[in-house]
């Protein structure tokens, strides 16, 4: 029976894990689930924020469901004490470099997008966002200048082997999609980008179905809400990805409404809602579970190949949202806990 490591993490993390938990308990699927601390609960309990025994349970795991990490009582300690390095080290540690983030409306929420409702209403892509490289995993420090002016600095950089290798899964998942792939960089500006634009192209050779474009990522945030339809399929590094995904969630209605795979070269996820702990909100019982819910969906697909299952919670997301079910985040007034009732009755 395939094991499912739970981490549920902090604020709102514990909130949506629950329900996305009820939704894959309901479907009788014979998995097996195991729970570990991870994030400021985890520091909190134990003075680090990934255990040993939470990245042993990751890696033993055959998927990880994931909440959330950060806890502002941990802003102050020091960089490596803090939540986030958790989400960042089991994505280091398991070697998880592609994350895809789906982005589309689903219908009725033409109204909770920031965006007109015809202009919302076309938005269906993925950003497939680097994970593993660039200015996140690159030296870092702080230092005194000669003028003893205190300065902070982060080194970014990919090389060859990294462009290259989540290149291929973004064509590839173009090819599977509507043949458009938009790599994203500043190679107008950044030596990184410009590698990356290098081998991209030369990616792209293998590719011949697949169109490709290049958009420099500020036009790209830009275009994002003058258009979003026009996107099918980006590719683009780990920075540009984070800003732009949040970005798109809104284009399709709410933060709360996109989840994601993070994903090995062997098929190993790491699943999780695009969103963080949201500590404005935690314990009230106000946040969507839909984008928990709908990477538990990516986890039975990615993952353990159970696409029908995985189809089954897509479309009952669908129908709670078509049958008028909303959160405060798409304007509506269920709780958490009933968002996640509306899902399980349409199963
Ligand atoms: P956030 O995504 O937690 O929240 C941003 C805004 O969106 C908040 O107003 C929040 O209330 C709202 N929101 C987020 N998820 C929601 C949901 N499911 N339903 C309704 N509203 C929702 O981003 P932030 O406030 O910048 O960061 C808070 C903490 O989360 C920080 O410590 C940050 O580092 C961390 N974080 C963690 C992850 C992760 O675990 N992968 C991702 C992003 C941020
Ligand atoms: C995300 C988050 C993380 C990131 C942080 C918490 C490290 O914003 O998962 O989108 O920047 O990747
Ligand atoms: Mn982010």
């Amino acid at each position: 029976m395939p094991l499912i490591a739970l981490l549920a993490g902090d604020g709102i993390g514990p909130e949506v894990t629950a329900e996305a938990r009820r939704v894959l308990d309901a479907l009788t699927l014979d998995l097996i689930f195991e729970e570990a601390l991870v994030g400021g609960a985890a520091y909190h309990a134990t003075g680090h924020p990934l255990p040993p025994e939470t990245l042993a349970l990751a890696q033993r795991a055959d998927a990880i469901l994931f909440g959330a990490v950060g806890d502002p009582l941990c802003d102050k300690l020091e960089r490596s004490l803090r939540p986030e390095q958790a989400i960042l080290g089991l994505r280091k540690h398991l070697g998880l470099f592609a994350n895809l983030r789906p982005a589309k409306l689903f219908p009725g929420l033409e109204d909770a997008s920031a965006l007109r409702p015809e202009v919302a209403a076309a938005i269906d892509m993925v950003i497939v966002r680097e994970l593993n490289g660039d200015v996140y995993f690159g030296e870092k420090g702080m230092r005194t200048t000669v003028d003893g002016l205190r300065e902070g600095y982060d080194v970014m950089s990919y090389n060859e082997a990294e462009v290259a290798r989540i290149a291929h899964l973004g064509f590839q998942t173009a090819a599977r999609r509507g043949g458009r792939l938009c790599s994203v960089d500043k190679a107008n500006v950044l030596e990184t980008s410009q590698l990356w634009r290098d081998v991209v192209i030369e990616i792209s050779a293998h590719y011949p179905q697949v169109a490709l474009s290049h958009m420099y990522v500020d036009n790209c945030a830009m275009q994002l809400v003058r258009n979003p339809g026009q996107f099918d399929v980006i590719v683009t590094g780990n920075l540009f990805g984070d800003i732009l995904s949040d970005q798109a969630s809104m284009c399709a209605g709410s933060i709360g409404m996109l989840p994601s795979a993070s994903l090995d070269s062997a098929g190993k996820g790491l699943y999780e809602p695009i969103h963080g702990s949201a500590p404005d909100i935690a314990g009230q019982g106000r946040a969507n579970p839909c984008a928990t819910i709908l990477s538990a969906a990516m986890l039975l697909r990615h993952s353990l190949g159970m696409r029908e299952a995985a189809d089954r919670i897509e479309a009952a997301v669908g129908r709670a949202l078509a049958t008028g079910a909303r959160t405060s985040d798409l304007g509506g007034t269920l709780t958490t806990h009933a968002m996640g009732d509306a899902v399980l009755a349409q199963l």
